[in-house]
């Protein structure tokens, strides 16, 4: 069976580099403890070759929040695949809805998403609805997301995709709440059908991980009942004494 994907995403933090090394050096406490999980940070690109020596392969493992679609050249401000690469990522996560509000495109993701893959790279792949309704219309606005972002991506490279469904109502401090592990997996099997398009069969190795509010309390529902493959944390991934009791509720 594979192990759990515990992926923090720490956004625009920490502030400072002594402080990113601080949450690191617990995450490697954490990682050590934790042998059964995958657990993988995401910190901001600027502190990652810090915080993982530029060396891949370490627990815990280490990712970028995003990347541009070219590996170099005139794109101020941009981060490239094989930057992240050289710099101790294994994932990078792509289409988060807080880049997506930023005016992101599905067709810039799918671009991301392939420039990712090339690098040798897993694409946390996120999606969700940023509303959800009755009748089941979310269910079109996520198909259509995930199939615009997995557009020409041949068949061997989903063995490096990793799917993070995040409803946008449930993701961050706005938040109403969190979604319940009944529907995440209703929508995780839909999320399935989608991918078997892609794949057939092997749909069923893709992982499919939640995200949005996850906290000590609603963590194991989600793996439990939800039948998730892992889970996207923002907030409690900030802080190591939240990040313990989420990994200890599902031991
Ligand atoms: P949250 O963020 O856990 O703070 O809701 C999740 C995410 O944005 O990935």
């Amino acid at each position: 069976m594979q192990k759990k994907l515990i992926i923090g995403n720490w956004k625009m933090n920490p502030e400072t580099p002594k402080e990113a090394k601080d949450l690191a050096k617990k995450y490697k406490l954490l990682a050590k403890k934790n042998t059964k999980i995958r657990l993988i940070a995401l910190p901001p690109a600027i502190f990652l070759p810090i915080l993982s020596g530029g060396r891949t392969g370490s627990q815990p493992a280490w990712g970028g929040q995003d990347a541009f679609f070219e590996n170099y050249g005139a794109h101020t401000g941009s981060i490239s695949p094989s930057m992240l690469k050289y710099s101790g990522a294994e994932y990078v996560l792509v289409g988060h809805s807080e880049r997506r509000s930023a005016g992101e495109t599905d067709q810039d993701i799918n671009a991301k998403i392939k420039a990712v893959l090339k690098k040798g790279l897993t694409a946390i792949v996120c999606i969700g609805e940023k509303a959800r309704d009755d009748h089941g219309e979310h269910l079109e606005e996520i198909k259509k997301q995930l199939e615009l972002a997995l557009v020409g991506i041949n068949k061997h490279q989903f063995k490096n995709i990793v799917i993070a469904y995040e409803p946008v109502w449930a993701v961050g401090a706005g938040a109403t709440s969190a979604d319940t592990p009944e529907n995440f997996l209703h929508n995780a099997i839909f999320i399935r059908k989608v991918l078997s398009g892609f794949v057939g069969d092997k749909a069923r190795l893709v992982p499919v991980v939640y995200g949005g509010s996850v906290d000590k309390k609603n963590a194991r529902g989600f793996l439990k009942e939800g039948e998730a493959d892992g889970l996207l944390i923002g907030r409690a991934s900030l802080r190591a004494n939240h990040l313990a009791q989420i990994l200890q509720a599902i031991k």
